[in-house]
C-alpha cells in the first residue's frame, strides 16, 4: 500500500514516514518542493539503514504524492492544511485521508485550542474533502520521540471517523506500529475532544517542565 505523508518533511512526518516504511508500506514524502521531498526521502532512508532497517521511501510534490497514493496523512500546520486539502480534492477523491491537525495558538506561556465553526479540524477537512474518507488520528503523538527509532513508548492513538471501514483500516495500520494502541473514539464529532487533548498535554508539559508526553488509557 502506498501512503503519502503530505508535508512529510516536518516534525510529525518524519516519525510516520519511518515507522510506516519499517512495516513495509511504500511511503511517499510530500512537500511543496520536489527537491526537498526527494532530499528528505533520502535522509529518511539513511536513518532507516543506520538503525538496521530497510524500506521504500520516495519524495514528490504534494499533488503527485496524493495522486499516487492509496492513503494520505496531512502532516501540515492546520492554518495551511485546509488550503492544501482544498487544492488536492481531486487527487484525494475516494481515498482515506488522515487528519492529525490540532488547531491551536500560543497565549502567553500556554497553548489554547482554536475553536472552528465546523467543530474541529477533522470535521473541517471532511467538509473540504467531501469525496474522501476522512479519519482523525495521531493528534496526541509527541513527534520528536516518535521519530527517534531508539525510543520506546506505550501510547494510545484515538481514532475518529464517520466512515467505519476507513476507521477500521487506520486502527489496524496503527496497531502494527510497535508501542501504539489504536482506540476507536467514535465519529468525527468527537475529534474536537481528541484534538484539544493535545493542547492540554502541551500545557501539562509546560506547567510541569515535562517533555514528550503521550496518552495512555488504563
Ligand atoms: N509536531 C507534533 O508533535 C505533532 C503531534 C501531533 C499532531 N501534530 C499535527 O500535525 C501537523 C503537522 O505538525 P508538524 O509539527 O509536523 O508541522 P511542521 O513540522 O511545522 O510542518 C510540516 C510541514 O508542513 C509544510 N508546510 C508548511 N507551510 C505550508 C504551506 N503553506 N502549505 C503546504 N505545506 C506547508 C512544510 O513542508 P514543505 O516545506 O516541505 O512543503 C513542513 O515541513 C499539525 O497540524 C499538528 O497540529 C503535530
Amino acid at each position: 500500500m502506498k501512503v503519502a505523508v503530505l508535508g512529510g518533511t516536518g516534525n510529525l512526518g518524519i516519525g510516520l514516514s519511518l515507522r510506516l516504511a519499517i512495516l513495509g508500506y511504500e511511503v511517499i514524502v510530500g512537500s511543496r518542493s520536489e527537491e526537498k521531498a526527494k532530499a528528505k526521502a533520502e535522509e529518511y532512508l539513511k536513518i532507516l539503514s543506520e538503525h538496521g532497517y530497510t524500506g521504500k521511501i520516495v519524495g514528490a510534490v504534494n499533488a503527485e504524492a496524493s495522486k499516487q497514493c492509496d492513503l494520505a496523512v496531512i502532516t501540515v500546520p492546520y492554518e495551511q492544511a485546509f488550503a492544501l486539502a482544498e487544492s488536492l480534492k481531486n487527487e484525494l477523491a475516494g481515498k482515506i485521508v488522515v487528519s492529525p491537525l490540532v488547531p491551536m495558538k500560543k497565549e502567553g506561556k500556554l497553548f489554547r485550542y482554536v475553536e472552528l465553526p465546523e467543530g474541529s479540524a477533522g470535521e473541517k477537512i471532511a467538509g473540504i474533502l467531501k469525496d474522501s474518507r476522512v479519519v482523525s488520528a495521531y493528534h496526541n503523538i509527541p513527534a520528536d520521540r516518535f521519530a527517534d527509532l531508539k525510543s520506546s513508548f506505550d501510547w494510545d492513538v484515538l481514532v475518529c471517523s464517520d466512515d467505519s471501514e476507513a476507521k477500521k483500516a487506520i486502527i489496524e495500520i496503527t496497531n502494527e506500529i510497535k508501542g501504539l494502541r489504536a482506540l476507536d473514539c467514535g465519529d468525527l464529532k468527537n475529534s474536537k475532544m481528541v484534538e484539544s487533548l493535545t493542547v492540554l498535554i502541551l500545557n501539562v508539559m509546560i506547567s510541569n517542565k515535562l517533555k514528550e508526553l503521550g496518552v495512555k488509557f488504563c
